[in-house]
């Protein structure tokens, strides 16, 4: 197994100088006015000013800076050095090192990693549970890292989305969970810009509604919500079409089918 999570990682290595780059991630307009958080964070988690918030996979932690900008004390976790290396220079230009830190650990061993460390919000989002080989192992990790009342926000890529075929309403990829992975060669990213990835090859397992619910569920937390929406950030198909800033949905006339989902859950006392 660590053959491929190695492969993954310099994969994801790759990947960050372009997309800190690109106009996907916006990073110099992200520093001349750091974005407040997104309506849909508000929304499920309030004020978070005063809070320990950890973001699992947090990628070159723009995310993780704006939670430290509405006042969180933020903890990003992600097992690319170079993300890891871009995000705490990040935080020290947006003037936000006090807030926040960053560590370089395999999700899968973050509790390990962190420890003693526990938080009010773990964080995650698009494009996360992907790369991993688990979604118990996974579990673990968040009920670990909870105090208790401390709640998860989950929002990531519909598993329905993952297992179909990139250009076609196809079935490609198991729904569920595998012990195979299915490997990728692509030498692109999903920004925009020129840049080409050395290490193409990437590997990814799918997790169902179902095994994402009960993991969560079956290491104590108390499930508090579960949307799945008809939208989605990039474009993931081709024939989706942008209805707003970082918002892609199903042209008109096609059946809506879920794009990604949002989990909320609250780790019991
Ligand atoms: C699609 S990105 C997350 C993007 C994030 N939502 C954002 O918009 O910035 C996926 C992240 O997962 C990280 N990752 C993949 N496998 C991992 C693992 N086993 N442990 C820790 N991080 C991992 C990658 O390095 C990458 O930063």
């Amino acid at each position: 197994m660590s053959e491929l999570i190695d492969a993954n990682r310099a994969n994801w290595d790759d990947r960050v100088a372009i997309h800190v780059a690109s106009s996907f991630y916006d990073v110099e307009g992200w520093l001349a006015g750091p974005r407040p958080l997104r309506d849909r964070e508000v929304e499920a988690l309030g004020d978070v000013s005063g809070l320990d918030l950890v973001h699992l996979q947090c990628h070159f932690g723009l995310d993780t800076l704006a939670f430290a900008h509405a006042g969180a004390r933020v903890t990003g976790l992600d097992f690319s050095g170079e993300a890891i290396r871009q995000a705490t220079e990040l935080a020290a230009r947006a003037g936000l090192a006090e807030r926040a830190r960053f560590v370089q650990a395999d999700v899968l061993r973050a509790a390990e990693a962190l420890s003693p460390e526990t938080y009010d919000i773990v964080f995650v989002s698009l494009g996360a549970l992907c790369w991993l080989p688990s979604v118990e192992t996974w579990a673990d990790q968040v009920a670990a890292l909870l105090r208790p009342g401390g709640r998860l926000y989950l929002h990531d890529v519909h598993p329905l989305a993952w297992a179909l075929a990139d250009d076609d309403v196809r079935i490609e990829h198991s729904y569920f969970q595998e012990a195979e992975p299915y490997a990728d060669d692509g030498d692109v990213t999903y920004t925009d810009g020129d840049g080409r990835l050395e290490h193409t090859r990437s590997y990814e397992w799918n997790h169902s509604i179902g095994e994402i619910v009960t993991s969560v569920l079956d290491r104590g937390l108390r499930l508090e919500r579960l949307t799945e929406h008809d939208w989605t950030v990039w474009p993931r198909f081709p024939w989706l079409v942008q209805t707003a800033k970082g918002r892609w949905e199903q042209e008109a006339g096609r059946p809506r089918i879920p794009l990604t989902f949002t989990l909320l859950a609250v780790k019991l006392d």
